[in-house]
């Protein structure tokens, strides 16, 4: 922060730092800010190719609205800016090289070159992404990895972070990754087995992510993986039913789940602080109700949680649901919400079951309907007036509020009314705008009456500051 004051301000750091500081500075800043540095005067311009943390990423230079024939001019221009820059770095080592480009098949000789000059440097962390942005709502099968991890890669023991997306590896091939801490694989085939494998190799991780693999069977984390505090797994292809076992990592606290709905069967939960479930990818109700009243049981320690709307719309319909509250132990609630009808209900059971919370999270999305959703009593259109109740996290705890993306719909209003009127002990409500118009006529400056219009409800809680952003 001071850093960036002093460039913009009048104050030129070069004048009272030695250079070699500068070098450590600089390499802490991301790649693109390091970059700006060169724009301060001449003496910065060559400042920030001394970074250790270098960052290519193609998008710096080829931007998906543009035609093909256009992208593929600019990957040519990227691909030469890289190599030049490499030709002209001049440090003996690096920290960190990333390297993000699609279709890698143009320029394996290149790319080839760039990783070998990032592991003659001795580089710590090496991040490589071929995948290609448009790929995001695809079933990652149709999209073989076109380029292989070369040979090298794996006997450099001294790689603490690793990130490969859309890069065939060969786990047979890999030596030791003694401290290797950090693993994020994404668009690549991964068999229980082969994960099984890789962990063996990883003693010292803490933390693996795993994005749109595919043939996974299942997910069976069974190696003792002692130092793992977070996992992330996000919209891997499972078989059906999808079955997620996590045994034999005592020290896991943080936990993403995206994808279908899954039968979870977890180990050591007490440590878990936080979880982070999305079921976006789930297109049926039928059946999941119990498995998620389940999970959300499994969960009792976790502090921070965040729910999506199939949560919401499904956790009520659960056997079990009905009338037992079990007190969850979170204190950070995030709703990836459209205020829709179908979700009010979920949103009561957790303002019911989390006595505890201190600050809710409201991100609004837009709404998903199921067809076999099935109320858990018949919907009433006064649902937040009639029968009030007021659960015991508006009575005691609950003091901040934000919503992201607020356009002021009625449900919208509906909501918060009840927070603004019945959260006793609220301190503070952040409003953030969306930014987005939608078609029938809405904008930002529309909202944002509409936000203003929350100014004149009546409060429960005198210290109660509402903020629109
Ligand atoms: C996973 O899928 C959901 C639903 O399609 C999507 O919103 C989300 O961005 C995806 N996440 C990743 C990491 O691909
Ligand atoms: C619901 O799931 C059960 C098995 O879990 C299956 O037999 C049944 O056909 C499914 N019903 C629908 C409507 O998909």
């Amino acid at each position: 922060m001071k850093l960036k004051m002093a460039m913009a301000g009048n104050e030129d750091l070069s004048e009272v730092l030695p250079e070699c500081l500068l070098h450590i500075i600089i390499s802490f800043l991301p790649f693109k800010e390091a970059a700006r540095t060169s724009i301060l005067s001449k003496f910065w311009l060559n400042l920030w190719r001394a970074t250790k943390n270098i960052e290519f990423h193609e998008s710096f230079f080829v931007k998906p609205e543009e035609s093909d024939a256009t992208q593929v001019m600019k990957r040519r221009v990227f691909i030469h800016f890289v190599q030049q820059w490499i030709g002209n770095y001049c440090e003996s080592c690096i920290d960190k090289f990333a390297l993000a480009v699609s279709k890698p098949e143009n320029f394996v000789a290149d790319i080839e070159n760039f990783i070998a000059f990032a592991i003659a440097k001795g580089v710590k962390g090496l991040s490589l992404d071929f995948s290609d942005p448009t790929w995001m709502e695809d079933d990652p099968k149709n999209h073989e990895p076109l380029f292989d991890l070369p040979s090298h890669v794996y006997e450099h023991g001294v790689l603490e972070s690793l990130k490969l997306f859309s890069c065939k590896i060969h786990i047979p091939a890999i030596k030791i990754f003694s401290l290797l801490k950090d693993l994020s694989l994404g668009w690549i085939e991964l068999q229980e087995k082969s994960l099984k494998a890789l962990l063996q190799h990883c003693p010292l991780l803490q933390s693996l992510s795993l994005t749109k693999c595919w043939n996974m069977g299942h997910f069976y984390l069974s190696e003792p993986s002692l130092l793992l505090k977070k996992l992330a797994i996000e919209n891997c292809s499972f078989h059906d039913p999808v079955w997620i076992y996590i045994k034999n990592a005592p020290r896991l606290q943080f936990f993403k789940y995206s994808g279908k709905v899954a039968s979870f069967d977890l180990d050591y939960l007490c440590c878990w602080e936080e979880a982070d479930l999305d079921f976006g990818l789930e297109s049926s109700f039928n059946g999941t109700a119990d498995l998620l009243y389940n999970l959300l049981l499994d969960l009792f320690s976790v502090t921070i949680l965040s729910v999506c709307s199939f949560m919401l719309q499904v956790i009520s319909n659960s056997r079990e649901s009905y009338g037992t509250a079990f007190p969850l132990n979170v204190r950070h609630l995030t709703l990836k919400t459209a205020l829709h009808g179908h979700e009010f209900s979920g949103i009561t059971f957790f303002f019911d079951n989390c006595p505890l919370l201190q600050t809710l999270t409201i991100v609004l999305c837009p709404a998903r309907n199921f067809p076999d959703y099935e109320p858990p009593f018949e919907f009433i259109h006064n649902f937040w007036t009639k029968n009030l109740k007021v659960y015991k996290c508006l009575r005691r705890s609950l003091k901040t509020v934000e919503v992201k993306g607020f356009k002021g719909t009625a449900n919208e209003f509906l909501v918060l009314q009840y927070l603004i009127g019945l959260g006793r002990v609220m301190e503070r409500l952040n409003i953030y705008i969306s930014r987005e118009t939608d078609d029938n006529g809405g904008n930002v400056e529309l909202y944002r009456e509409r936000a203003q219009m929350l100014l004149q409800l009546n409060k429960a809680s005198k210290k109660l500051q509402i903020s629109i952003y």
